[in-house]
């Protein structure tokens, strides 16, 4: 689904904040969002792509600004959350979509060869960074009584010795959204968990020699999901946007999985 074909306005007059924003499913979110009425707030380390992100926002009429931010970085972290909730006292949307899978320029970091080489950045990135943020607008979302989706991934099941850590910090993620549900509930502040399966995003595309012939295998081919095929960004977003959004008031702390029924099928 294209931004031109979205008809709802659930964020009108409403401020989101997109981590992750510059590139894959972070990027289609914070269109979607834009699409759907919010100012969005485009977080991301990579400045130039996070900047590309908001020129698009505003050349099809919506609001943006881009905070560049590296998530592994505690005290960078601690200072751009801060100075978002003193610009936007209300925050009503945060989709923690930024993730790290690649150490040393690899996904495959096998635990018995590689040791804990990765866990810092990875855990650092994909767990600490993602509640450090959090912690630092926590007062914006309590103002909003807004909401909180933490991407994790279908990672956080399964079983492999090759990405050991990154499916680790994607359990972490699921766990510390229940958490977050309890801490916010009080307040009136939702936080659910997205676990898209296979996506067809700069993660997936990198490893390839030929990103365009990989991206229509991926359109095709299986992934062991009963759609036997790699999901586009827009559905992941979609479901993002939809956990956001006042239609899903009685959904916080589980995992939604949105995997072309790869949960189902294992
Ligand atoms: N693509 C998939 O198949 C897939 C499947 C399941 C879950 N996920 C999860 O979805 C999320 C988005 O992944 P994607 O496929 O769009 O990846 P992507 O690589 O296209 O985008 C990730 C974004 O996160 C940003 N980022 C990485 N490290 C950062 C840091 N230290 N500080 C700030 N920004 C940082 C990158 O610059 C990039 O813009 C990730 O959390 C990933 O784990 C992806």
């Amino acid at each position: 689904m294209t931004s031109a074909s979205i008809t709802q306005r659930r964020f009108d007059g409403r401020v989101a904040a997109v981590t992750g924003a510059a590139s894959g499913i972070g990027r289609a979110t914070a269109l979607r969002l834009a699409a759907e009425g919010a100012h969005v707030v485009v977080i991301d380390r990579a400045a130039e792509d996070a900047e590309r992100t908001t020129t698009a926002i505003r050349t099809s009429g919506g609001s943006a600004e881009t905070v560049v931010v590296d998530l592994g970085d505690d005290a960078a972290v601690s200072a751009a959350g801060t100075s978002l909730a003193t610009r936007h006292a209300r925050l009503h949307a945060l989709a923690n979509c930024a993730g790290v899978v690649h150490v040393d320029g690899s996904q495959e970091n096998p635990f018995l060869e590689r040791g804990l080489t990765g866990w810092d950045l990875v855990m650092g990135v994909n767990v600490r960074g993602l509640a450090g943020l959090v912690l630092a607008v926590a007062p914006a979302l309590v103002a909003a009584r807004g909401a909180v989706v933490n991407v994790s991934s279908e990672a956080a099941y399964r079983a492999r010795a090759g990405r050991w850590i990154y499916d680790a910090s994607k359990a972490a993620v699921v766990s510390v959204t229940r958490s977050m549900a309890a801490a916010f509930a009080p307040d009136g502040v939702r936080v659910v968990g997205v676990a898209p399966g296979g996506t067809i995003t700069e993660m997936h595309l990198q490893d390839h020699a030929d990103p365009e012939a990989a991206r229509e295998r991926m359109r095709h081919g299986a992934n062991g999901n009963l759609l036997n095929r790699l999901a586009e960004p827009e559905e992941i977003a979609a479901a993002i946007t939809f956990a956001l959004s006042d239609d899903a008031s009685f959904i916080t702390g589980t995992t939604l999985a949105v995997d072309g029924g790869g949960a189902a099928s294992r």
